[in-house]
């Protein structure tokens, strides 16, 4: 574990994963198994239809949940959308914005997650941004100028004294899925990118805060590996994160 004061925060981003019945199942076997873990923020991230049916099991349990998405505005005409007041209501604590499949599969843009960023901060919610790059942006060099773009446009507008919830996500759009994990110098190399972009676009108060999360096939026996850098805050884990006794592993391999 690193030795800074920020908190070790491990995510289960579910995706379009689980029914109800299932999502159930999960807290009920998951609870008696992080226990004792006090060290970390646990939070699920079910689908929307799921967020009500979790946030009732979790009750009284160390245990946040975010919604994957969310629309900037508070009601309007926008079918199909969920608006951070309609979370709000449920109990949602936190929501990931921007995240890659978002980005790849529904158009959603730097300039959504920003104004989405703004919402996040305006009503209370815990935002967790995630930014990455392609494959293809990784082989022609331009890691560090995706990371610093994505970055940037998030965080513009945003007043730094308002920023202290932000969280931010690293997960390189190739290692998501697909068993390939960054190492941990990629990791640390690109959160010491992100980090100094959030100096530069709102303070370095800010930026030595904010914690920043690795995703990206995180699994129990890499994410001590992971988690133990300087620049690492902890973990987004999609697949592992699916039953209950690997993400508990993942919650318990994060504080070594
Ligand atoms: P995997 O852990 O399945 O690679 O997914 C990562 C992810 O997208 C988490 O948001």
């Amino acid at each position: 574990m690193s030795t800074s004061p920020r908190k070790t925060l491990i995510a289960a981003n579910w995706k379009m994963y689980k029914t109800p019945d299932e999502a159930v199942a999960f807290v009920r076997s998951f609870i008696p198994l992080i226990g004792h873990h006090r060290h970390a923020e646990i939070v699920l991230c079910p689908s929307p239809t799921m967020l009500a049916t979790v946030v009732d099991a979790a009750r009284n349990n160390p245990i946040h949940v975010a919604a994957q998405n969310m629309h900037w505005l508070d009601q309007g005409a926008y079918t199909g959308e969920t608006s951070p007041l309609q979370l709000k209501a449920l109990g949602v604590t936190h929501v990931l914005i921007g995240h890659s499949e978002r980005r790849q599969y529904f158009n959603e843009t730097d300039e959504s997650v920003n104004l989405k960023l703004k919402a996040a901060l305006v009503h209370g919610l815990i935002p967790i941004v995630c930014v990455g790059e392609m494959l293809a942006e990784r082989e022609a060099n331009q890691t560090t100028e995706v990371l610093e773009r994505q970055t940037s446009i998030a965080l513009g507008g945003i007043d730094p004294a308002a920023a202290h919830p932000l969280v931010i996500a690293y997960e390189p759009v190739w290692a998501i899925g697909t068993g390939r994990t960054a190492t941990p110098e990629i990791a640390d190399d690109a959160h010491k990118v992100i980090r100094a972009e959030i100096a530069r676009s709102l303070s370095p108060e800010v930026a030595a805060g904010t914690r920043i999360l690795y995703g990206g096939s995180v699994k129990p026996d890499n994410t001590a590996s992971l988690c133990c850098l300087e620049d690492i805050d902890g973990a987004l884990v999609g697949g592992a994160s699916l039953d209950p006794a690997s993400f508990a592993q993942i919650v318990a391999n994060s504080a070594t």
